[in-house]
Order: C-alpha cells, then structure tokens, then sequence
C-alpha cells in the first residue's frame, strides 16, 4: 500500500523519485559535464570568449570519509520510502564505479515499498556487472549514448568506449531490462548531425532513445544557450526522416515527450527542459553521495543529511527533517533568466 504522502513542497508537489548518487568520481569526461579533456575545452575555448563571467568550478572529488556507506544510503531510502517516496534512480558520477554497488541494489530491492528501481550509467563498466545487478533486483537501465561515431564518442566523452556501450545495451535487453533507455545529450556543433543515425539506432535495436538539451551543469560552466538544440527542431527534424506517432504521457512527472514509430518498434523522448521546463510536475529529490539532500537540479543550497546521520538522529528526526527540507523546493529552475546562478556542483557530484 502506498503511504500516505508526506513529502509535499510548498506548491503542492508531492515527491515520489529519490535519485541516489552513490559516487561523485567518473571515468568519463563528458564534455556536458566534466570537460576536463583537450578536445572538450579545445570546443569551448572559441566560445568562452563571449562569457564575461564563466568561472569553472573549482572541483575535487570528495574524500571517502564524506561518502555515504551502504547502510547509511540504505536508511535514508528506507525512510523515504516510508514517506511516499515509490522510484529510487541510482546515479553517479558513475554508480558502477563503487565497489559491490549489487550488494547495495539487492539491500534495496528487497525494502518493501518499492515500486520501481533504476540505475543511470555511462555503461562502460556494465558488462562486467550486469549479471550481479540483475540478480540483485535491478530491472531498469538507463545509458548515455551521445555518438555512435568511435571518434566524436572519444571527443564528447573523453574515452575510446563506444564499443562497450553497444556491448553494454545489447547485454541490458538480453538480461530482460526493457525498455532499455539511451539518454543523448544534443549540443550544436558536436552531435547534432547525429541525431537522425541515433534515432535509426533506436528503431533497429527496439530501445527507448532520449534527446536532451543541454543545460547548464558543466564543470567549466561553459554552457551557452546557444548550443542548445531545442527539443522542437529536433522533432521537426526527425519527423522529416521518420513516421512518428505520439505517446501517451505514463504520467504527469515524467521528463520525457514520447513518440513512438509508425512501425511500432523502438520509441522515441524528447527531454526540454530548456526549452519547455517541466518544474511544474517535478516529483524528485536528490540524495548525493556525500549525504546532502538537494531539493532541484539546480538548486544553490543543499541541505546537509550526513551529519545527522552520523550525529545519532533517530528515524523521526530524518523523517522530519527530509519534510521540512522538501517544503522548501524550489517551484523551478531559472535557466537563461538574467538571475540564473548556476549550482556549485557539476551534475557528476549531483546525479543525472
Ligand atoms: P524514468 O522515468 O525513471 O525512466 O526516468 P526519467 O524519464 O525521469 O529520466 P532520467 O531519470 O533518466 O533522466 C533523464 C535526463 O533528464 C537526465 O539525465 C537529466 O538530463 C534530465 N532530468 C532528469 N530529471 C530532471 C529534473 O528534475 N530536472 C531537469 N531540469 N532535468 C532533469
Ligand atoms: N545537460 C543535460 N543532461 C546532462 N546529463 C549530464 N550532464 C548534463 C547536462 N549538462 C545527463 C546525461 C547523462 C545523465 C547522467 O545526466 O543524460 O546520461
Ligand atoms: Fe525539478 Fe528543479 Fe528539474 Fe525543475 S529543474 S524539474 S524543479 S529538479
């Protein structure tokens, strides 16, 4: 039975989707979120000279102790989900980066409660765990697949890995976790002439490939609105080359505008929140991986759960504790308003 909602923000949202950040370190460099390689900054860097202000973050990755251990994350998901909380998204930086990380799936799947528990990953380590995941109880994969080209995959992600990847999504339907999705991160100048092979991609391997705009959340804060491709244009351009149809919304907190092919296999998302910002049905809540509660994408305060946690707060005082955090979320995001501040953290400390 679901429990009677008590994490509800002051606009009347309730909150259903915990993302769980399980590590800030990546072994990716994706140039949408940590573009730390030469070939990233070689493509800002004619760029950056319209930026008056563009400082990067200055980032290091959290030291271990600040970590959340498994039991730590495994309470914390618990209360939530005594709270109403029904979808439990694990993210990273790269969630397969931390060691046994099926171990902490399978203490998870088995909390009563949960409807639906998902993984993001780049998928380069994926082969190498998926059986584990799977017997563990994880049902749902999410890739980020932004190239299918070898060399514009090294230059957007900073690694030479697109094979694994392919190898990875293949593996993820084989084990029976469909839909599979593919997230793509769509920059001017960088994929956007991808965009029909990556939706060809979609229809021939049956997945559920997903568009996104890219916001600001980058490392190097080098994000323009001009190299947001808006999720409008590439829907015009797909419906040039491809008979699309479109889906039904599941429901209401969903990021994604569906569309599927007139031929029924593979499905098609288109992820705006650039350009058509969804804020107005958020259900999410973000758990990083040192412990801190961020109540938006792209909030400026986080609000510190470790140290109580770790400061001998009892399951009540969480519980109250993560009501009055979520009372306080903010009603949206303010991207290319004149008083955006972009959040401290890249999204790799946050969790896609
Ligand atoms: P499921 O419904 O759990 O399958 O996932 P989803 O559709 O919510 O998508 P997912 O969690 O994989 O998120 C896909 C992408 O959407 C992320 O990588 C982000 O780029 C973007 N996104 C997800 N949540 C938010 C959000 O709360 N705000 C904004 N602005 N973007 C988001
Ligand atoms: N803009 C949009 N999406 C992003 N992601 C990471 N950085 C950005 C960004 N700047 C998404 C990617 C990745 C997931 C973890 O987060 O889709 O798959
Ligand atoms: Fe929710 Fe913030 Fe994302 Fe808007 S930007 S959908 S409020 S997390």
């Amino acid at each position: 039975m679901t429990p009677a909602p008590s994490l509800v923000d002051s606009h009347g949202r309730v909150l259903r989707d915990l993302r769980v950040s399980l590590t800030d370190r990546c072994n990716f460099r994706c140039l949408y979120c940590l573009p730390e390689t030469e070939a990233a900054q070689n493509f800002y860097r004619g760029r950056w000279a319209n930026l008056p202000e563009s400082k990067p973050i200055a980032w290091q990755w959290q030291p271990r102790t600040n970590i959340l251990s498994f039991e730590e994350i495994e309470r914390v998901v618990r209360l939530a989900v005594g709270l109403g909380i029904q979808k439990i998204r694990l993210t990273g930086g790269e969630p397969l980066l931390r060691r046994n990380v099926e171990q902490l799936v399978a203490r998870i799947a088995a909390l009563p409660g949960i409807e639906d528990l998902a993984l993001t990953t780049n998928g380069f380590l994926f082969p190498e765990k998926a059986r584990a995941l799977s017997a563990a109880g994880l049902r749902r994969v999410s890739f980020s697949l932004d190239s299918l080209d070898q060399a514009n995959f090294q230059k957007i992600t900073g690694r030479n890995g697109l094979d694994e990847v392919l190898t990875s999504i293949r593996l993820a339907q084989d084990l029976g976790m469909n839909p599979v999705k593919v997230n793509a991160v769509i920059i001017r100048g960088i994929n956007d002439h991808e965009l029909e092979a990556l939706a060809g991609f979609a229809r021939e391997q049956d997945l559920a490939m997903r568009f996104i705009e890219f916001m600001p959340l980058d490392s190097a804060r080098a994000w323009l609105k001009e190299l947001v491709v808006p999720g409008r244009e590439i829907l015009q351009r797909l419906q040039a080359s491809h008979s699309l149809r479109p889906a039904p919304r599941r429901n209401p907190a969903e990021t994604a505008q569906r569309w599927v092919f007139e031929d029924g296999r593979g499905e098609l998302g288109l992820i705006s929140p650039v350009s058509e910002p969804f804020c107005g049905h958020c259900n999410r809540l973000r758990l990083t991986a040192d412990g801190k509660i961020r109540t938006c994408l792209f909030s400026v305060v986080e609000h510190d759960l470790r140290s109580r946690l770790r400061g001998g707060a009892s399951d009540e005082d969480l519980a109250d504790y993560l009501r009055s955090v979520v009372w306080q979320k903010e009603e949206r995001h303010h991207i290319g308003e004149p008083d955006f501040v972009s959040p401290e953290r890249s999204m790799s400390c946050i969790g896609g």
